[in-house]
């Protein structure tokens, strides 16, 4: 078998070339030619230099994410990069696209790095629940000092090699140019090496500078990560590993790193946060016969319209325009569009202020968003999205007025969040390009995009909007029509069962805080308190299909009629100090519940723990997704994971629901749900059938 990496003369300089199609991951192949070529190299006398350099779009870019929990294949990576270290003759990397994890080691081993501006530089191991394990760790502060390394590496986020020339991660930038100009480039800078004679650096000997951090550094960043970074290893361990660098000798650090890097990768964390990486790039695919054909290909996208210039068709615009794409936004009345546009000034400046984007580029975002109050202005747009009122009527009055007036092959999504996406596009004549886009409130800022596939959506128009997302920077999940589609009709589930417990006896702080330590990003009640009470209630009452339970949701039910909507009326499950808009415990709401109960005739309890009010959500979550994956509306149980991930503050590092239950166990998932059904009743709690059948096969969700 061809080996991916070959050796090649240019007068006295080696050329190591790794070509490993797409991102030239560390595959064993990889290590292998790269250690086979360096003795090469290493050995031909006529040979002075060596310099590493990759094929395609980028260097490497870690090492081969699909080899972990497989068993391990040698030579292991740290051996690579101890005879990169230990060469004698001086190795220099040749930088181009995406410099990580693995492949940011083996820089780091080099004894030179250059890179063409606009390089990407990174650890983002801790992204995956890991620490870099190929000496990451011990190397960079060894370059750049113990600060940088911690904020790259628990960071995860890479940096521009723009931004590492100061430091001594960088020795020379290069202009963007093709890959063959870079490596031209470097060959010469390697010639030059040798006429001037400048020899090896052996990154394992230089010092880590103790002058370099104050003394109390771990410390600090320890309890920083603990918090930003609730519930995580690999973060804590990622400190360690570099402290070990300022205290021990090299290979004594690389030794402890390494049994880390092994701990963590065999840890059930990192398993979760592999399986959101591959669940997220899959999710993106099309699991239909045409998704890959040519002939069908996504149609260009230049320009939009949003109705709406609410916070939501305000948000969809910003993204729209983020990426370059004009925008018409439009309202019923030139008052509502001046406080669209205003507002969403005023969300750019926010961005400009947190140092997200420049003036430039708040101005050319600005100049993108045209506003108008006439339907006739959208004559020429690609695609249409809707961020209207949440109700069929006027849903469907809108998308009929646009099948008037839009040209033939413009594309109409609804941004509803429940409705029937069906019944909306009865409304118009072309229901094959019509589907939903449905984006999460805060839509700039969140990264989930759920597309709502219709019965008549074509396979075009689907395939456009899936690629749209990627181009607006969304995590975009195809999903079918139902009720609330995946991540709402779910999260009915686990807000029923937070509403239930509420008239059971349990306080919105104890099931707040009990689902916060138990990972998710905030309780639900907070959640609900900030997006505002009345929103969902609006939607129950659009439901067809709400049970026949007087207790359902009636605790939200209860805050809507009593005026409180959340913290947009300064109360909702909580309540909110004026001033400083701090959420407060309010003894008024246990008494409503209390009544309610009473009338009810729910007995309320004090014995609730946390851990029953985790279960019972979390649980509730998963018997409906299973639900959901056998009804055909997910398409893959990965993809409601990555919903969950990415729209609904559900920890990384556990993966997802469907993750998470397989993680548990299917069998005490449904042995757990089956004891609820004894205490509860079956209404809400029979195992889903899906859950039964794998269990029967031996088999898992994912
Ligand atoms: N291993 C295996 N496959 C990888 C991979 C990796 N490190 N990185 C990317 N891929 C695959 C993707 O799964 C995808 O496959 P698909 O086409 O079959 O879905 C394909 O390569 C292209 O990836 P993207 O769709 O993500 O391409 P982009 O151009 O959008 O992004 C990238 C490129 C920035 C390199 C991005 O893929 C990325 O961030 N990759 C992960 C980088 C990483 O985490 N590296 C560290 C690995 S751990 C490590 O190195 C441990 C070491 O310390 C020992």
């Amino acid at each position: 078998m061809n080996s991916p990496v070959s050796l090649a003369k240019q007068g006295d300089v080696a050329v190591i070339s790794v070509d490993n199609p797409p991102v030239n991951a560390l595959s064993q192949a990889v290590r292998a030619g790269l250690i086979s070529c360096l003795l090469s190299a290493e050995q031909d006398d006529a040979i002075k230099a060596i310099v590493i350099h990759c094929h395609g779009r980028t260097f490497i870019a870690g090492a081969d994410i699909s080899e972990f929990g497989k068993p391990p294949l040698t030579p292991h990576l740290p051996e690579v990069l101890a005879k990169i270290d230990a060469c004698a003759k001086p190795v220099v990397a040749a930088l181009h696209g995406n410099v990580l994890g693995g492949g940011f080691e083996v820089a780091l081993s080099c004894h030179y790095r250059l890179a063409v501006k606009g390089t990407k530089l990174g650890l983002p191991e801790v992204t995956l629940g890991l620490i870099p394990g190929a000496g990451g760790t011990q190397l960079l502060p060894r370059i750049a000092g113990v600060e940088r390394a911690l904020t790259m590496i628990t960071s995860g986020k890479p940096a521009l090699a723009e931004s590492l020339v100061d430091c001594g991660v960088i020795d020379q930038l290069l202009e963007k140019s093709s890959t063959d100009d870079l490596l031209t480039q470097v060959i010469s800078y390697a010639q030059e090496l040798i006429k001037q004679n400048k020899g090896v650096r052996p990154t394992s000997q230089l010092d880590v500078g103790k002058t370099s951090y104050a003394l109390d550094t771990f410390v600090k960043w320890r309890t920083k990560l603990s918090k930003k970074a609730r519930g995580q290893q690999a973060p804590q361990c990622c400190i360690d590993s570099i402290e070990n660098a300022t205290l021990l000798p090299f290979k004594e650090g690389m030794l402890k790193e390494r049994a880390m890097f092994v701990t963590c990768r065999d840890s059930s964390q990192s398993r979760a946060m592999r399986h959101a990486f591959f669940a997220e790039r899959k999710a993106a695919k099309l699991p239909t016969p045409s998704a890959d054909n040519p002939d069908l290909p996504a149609l260009n996208i230049d320009a939009v319209a949003i109705i709406g210039a609410g916070t939501m068709g305000g948000g969809i615009a910003m993204c729209f325009a983020k990426a370059g794409i004009s925008v018409k936004l439009l309202e019923m009345s030139e008052e509502n569009l001046a406080r669209g546009i205003k507002a969403i000034r005023e969300r750019y400046n926010q961005a400009l202020k947190r140092g997200l984007m420049t003036e430039t580029q708040l101005e050319n975002c600005m100049a993108l968003i045209q506003g108008t109050c006439d339907y006739q202005d959208l004559t020429d747009v690609d695609l249409v999205v809707e961020a209207a009122f949440e109700t069929m009527a006027v849903k469907q009055q809108i998308f009929s007025k646009l099948d008037e007036v839009c040209k033939a092959d413009v594309i109409l999504a609804s941004n509803t969040s429940y409705l029937d996406i069906n019944e909306i596009a009865k409304a118009t004549n072309r229901a094959n390009k019509v589907l939903g886009m449905h984006f999460f409130s805060p839509a700039n800022i969140m990264k989930l995009l759920e597309v709502v596939r219709a019965d008549a959506t074509d396979e075009q128009t689907i395939k456009t909007v899936m690629a749209l997302g990627k181009k607006i920077g969304k995590i975009t999940v195809a999903v079918n029509v139902c009720y609330g589609f995946v991540g709402n009709r779910m999260y009915a589930c686990y807000g029923r069962e937070a509403n239930l417990l509420l008239l059971e006896g349990a306080s919105p702080e104890q099931i707040d805080n009990a689902m916060h330590k138990w990972g998710m990003a905030m309780g639900p009640l907070a959640v609900n308190d900030m997006s505002g009470i009345d929103i969902a209630y609006k939607a129950r009452q659009e439901n067809p299909n709400l049970p026949d339970d007087p207790a359902y949701f009636q605790a939200a039910n209860l805050m809507v009629e009593a005026g409180r909507l959340g913290q947009k009326t300064g109360a909702g499950f909580y309540q909110y100090d004026k001033e400083t808009g701090r959420r407060i415990a309010d003894e008024k709401v246990l008494a409503i519940f209390h009544e309610q109960a009473n009338s009810l005739n729910i007995r309320q309890r004090d014995d609730i723990t946390d851990e029953e009010i985790q279960n019972r959500l979390i649980f509730a979550l998963i018997n409906e997704g299973a639900n959901i994956l056998s009804e055909g509306i997910a398409t893959r149980a990965s993809d409601i994971d990555v919903i969950w991930l990415n729209g609904y503050g559900f920890p990384r590092h556990l993966g997802g629901p469907m993750c998470y239950a397989d993680e548990v166990g299917l069998d005490k998932v449904v042995a757990t749900i089956k004891e609820y059904q004894q205490q509860l009743g079956d209404q809400y709690w029979q195992p889903a059938p899906l859950l039964l059948e794998l269990i029967s096969q031996n088999k898992k969700l994912i």
